[in-house]
């Protein structure tokens, strides 16, 4: 194919896709009940990315799942876009894929098409129009029961608007829930678990309907008069010293590739690949219309099908860079999310600073960092992913939670004890998040090896007379079980990644540092149901040896699964991790006791983790950079 070369990480443009779609048909691999899951980029093997030169293209291969609703049938395939040829073709058994964008908008329709749903509705709240019905999709889960393992299914949450435009979320119908057969998207039962009146108050956060917005804030511009720092070519970025390639797929979303820091004139490399794998929101209570919810937002949901097209109203300050999204709808037509993922720098407050009292002269540096995001909105619930790149080497990846709680009714008398009343009679159950985060590492080279460094106090004795001592020790993890670890308060207890082959200049292997944020432990039991599908939560640090498909915690194919698949299986092999190409997988927990200010929209939450260079650098990386122009007090920071 003609045209410029691209980068091998950069994902399938539009007219990749279509082509890909194009070759599946051809082949007769499409039915009329066939629908396409996703189809992206087919990425190289890493030693051809590492070769890459720019000089000569990599021929470009897509990865398509299909599944095909007649005989309830998943497959996999391989395409090369370069030979116009299906490599492969496989069929995998007994799974079901993510739930397409179009199976929401058809599992509500056929719920609202339901006679047996429309006579419910009518029993419970004497209603006959279901045109204010609002129908949320949720994955079924598996429970053990037959259905489970064999029907594709789904069991809604639905609600009901006061008029066309208010937040239906206020006012959950709690005591029905539509079991529906997305094979042949129909209803196959109501279930009735008892009447709940609806709540009986209204709350909007629309703008048009919040009475009283306030008037008192000025103006906040963000100028660049001379434009952004940052350099892009197709999907490959360069900003200040950093370059690296941004990524997305229908499953993770917003993926980061072939991260590289310039220093002395060498682009070293530090990761080769960073994902969300998957998360799962476990929620906490045991009652019959509640105990079910729990969602696999990037295995059941596909959390870059979910993202949001940022056209409209961005989401950022400053000089905006954006990326389309190149997806596909389950039939095969062309989905593309324009502006799906938003690119800016952002001021951060002080880089560092020094007064040398007897010169009286401070040196202070502002932070800078580049921001790549992406928003997905997985029904009620909104997801940010960003990545932050500083400029004293950091990486940091901080996931937003926001939008509208998940919430059920509650009887008048009622004091919820799994959750709290968020208003009268609308009430929000206890839940957790969890995110599994794959850190793929190549720290100036592939072969690394990951230390947990605990910080311990010495024993007392002669050696430590003022009892103040304490040491950094660090263990080289050797294999994959021995990995599996806890966060742990009373050490500090942080990871290393090194290159054991590479030393710094005070003789040390080269290293970056996991910084763990807040995180959480499940509450839930190692038995419970969603557990079993969700090994990745059973530790917050695990570490594998790279293979390229290894790629999500809870394995493949979580929709619907009986469990066990992932981090769990995998690490039971207990694979050699020591100067190999090592991945280190995090998971972080966000444990959310729900409250009233968390209605009727929630304020945003802030979960995540920090990659800090530790002797990957000689000395502080941002020490050059120069100061900012000095500024009157009063007056605007900008030109004019
Ligand atoms: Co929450």
């Amino acid at each position: 194919m003609a045209g410029p070369i691209r980068h091998p990480l950069d994902p399938l443009s539009a007219e990749e896709v279509q082509q890909a779609v194009q070759l599946l048909r051809a082949r007769g691999k499409v039915t009329p009940t066939t629908r396409f899951v996703s189809v992206s980029l087919k990425e190289p093997r890493k030693e051809r990315v590492h070769a890459f030169t720019g000089q000569e293209a990599i021929p470009r291969e897509a990865f398509a799942v299909l599944f095909d609703n007649a005989t309830s049938t998943c497959y996999e395939a391989v395409i090369s876009l370069a030979a116009s040829q299906v490599l492969s073709w496989k069929q995998i058994p007994d799974v079901q894929p993510t739930m397409t964008i179009d199976e929401q908008i058809e599992c509500e329709q056929a719920v609202l098409a339901s006679d047996e749903f429309k006579a419910a509705l009518k029993r419970h709240y004497g209603i006959d129009d279901t045109r204010l019905v609002m129908v949320d999709i949720w994955s079924a889960g598996n429970y053990g029961s037959a259905e489970d393992r064999t029907r594709r299914l789904a069991r809604p949450l639905c609600f009901l608007r006061r008029d066309p435009t208010d937040n239906g979320y206020a006012r959950p119908i709690e005591g029905l829930r539509p079991v529906v057969d997305l094979n042949t998207m129909q209803v196959i039962r109501v279930e009735e678990y008892g009447r709940w009146p609806l709540p009986p108050g209204e709350c909007n956060y629309a703008a048009d309907r919040v009475t009283n917005l306030r008037r008192d804030i000025k103006p906040l511009e963000i100028a660049q008069p001379a434009g952004p720092t940052f350099e892009v070519d197709g999907h490959q970025v360069r900003w200040q010293n950093w370059s690296f390639v941004v990524g997305f797929n229908a499953r993770e979303g917003l993926t980061l590739h072939h991260l590289r820091y310039r220093d002395e004139g060498r682009n070293r490399p530090i990761l080769y690949r960073a994902s969300l794998t998957e998360m799962v929101v476990p929620y906490g209570d045991p009652g019959p219309t509640q105990r079910r919810k729990n969602a696999f937002d990037v295995g059941e949901y596909g959390m870059g099908m979910c993202a949001n097209s940022l056209e409209l109203g961005c989401d950022c300050l400053g000089l905006i860079r954006y990326f389309d999204a190149n997806l596909v709808t389950s039939r095969g037509e062309p989905l593309v999310i324009k502006n799906a993922i938003c690119m800016h720098e952002e001021d951060y407050g002080i880089l560092w600073k020094h007064t040398d009292r007897r010169l009286n002269s401070p040196e202070v540096r502002r932070s800078r960092r580049l921001v790549i995001s992406s928003i997905s909105t997985v029904e009620n619930y909104e997801y940010g992913f960003f990545w932050y790149l500083y400029q004293d080497g950091s990486v940091q990846f901080e996931v937003k939670l926001t939008g509208v709680l998940s919430l059920g009714a509650s009887q008048p008398d009622e004091r919820p004890k799994y959750g709290a009343l968020v208003a009268p009679q609308v009430y929000a159950p206890n839940h957790q998040h969890f995110f599994n985060v794959r850190l793929d590492f190549d720290l100036d080279g592939v072969a690394n090896s990951v230390q947990q460094v605990d910080v311990i106090p010495d024993e007392l004795g002669e050696a430590n007379p003022f009892e103040n001592a304490f040491q950094a020790r660090a263990t080289t993890i050797k294999t994959e079980k021995q990995a599996r670890a806890h966060l742990n308060l009373q050490t500090a207890r942080s990871w290393k990644i090194v290159n054991p082959a590479i030393l710094n200049a005070v003789g040390e292997p080269v290293g970056y540092r996991l910084v763990p944020g807040d995180d959480s432990f499940p509450m839930g039991s190692p038995n419970a149901w969603w557990r079993k599908r969700a090994g990745f939560v059973n530790y917050h640090v695990w570490v594998t040896p790279h293979a390229d498909d290894e790629k999500y915690g809870a394995g493949d194919f979580p929709n619907q699964s009986a469990g066990g698949d992932g981090l769990m299986r995998w690490t039971a092999r207990d694979r050699p991790i020591e100067a190999t190409d090592v991945v280190l997988w995090y998971t972080m927990g966000h444990t959310h006791i729900p409250r009233p200010e968390d209605y009727p929209v929630m304020p945003t939450a802030y979960v995540g983790f920090l990659l800090k260079p530790h002797g990957f650098f000689n000395l502080n990386p941002a020490n050059d950079v120069p100061p900012s122009p000095k500024k009157v007090a009063g007056k605007s920071a900008c030109c004019h």
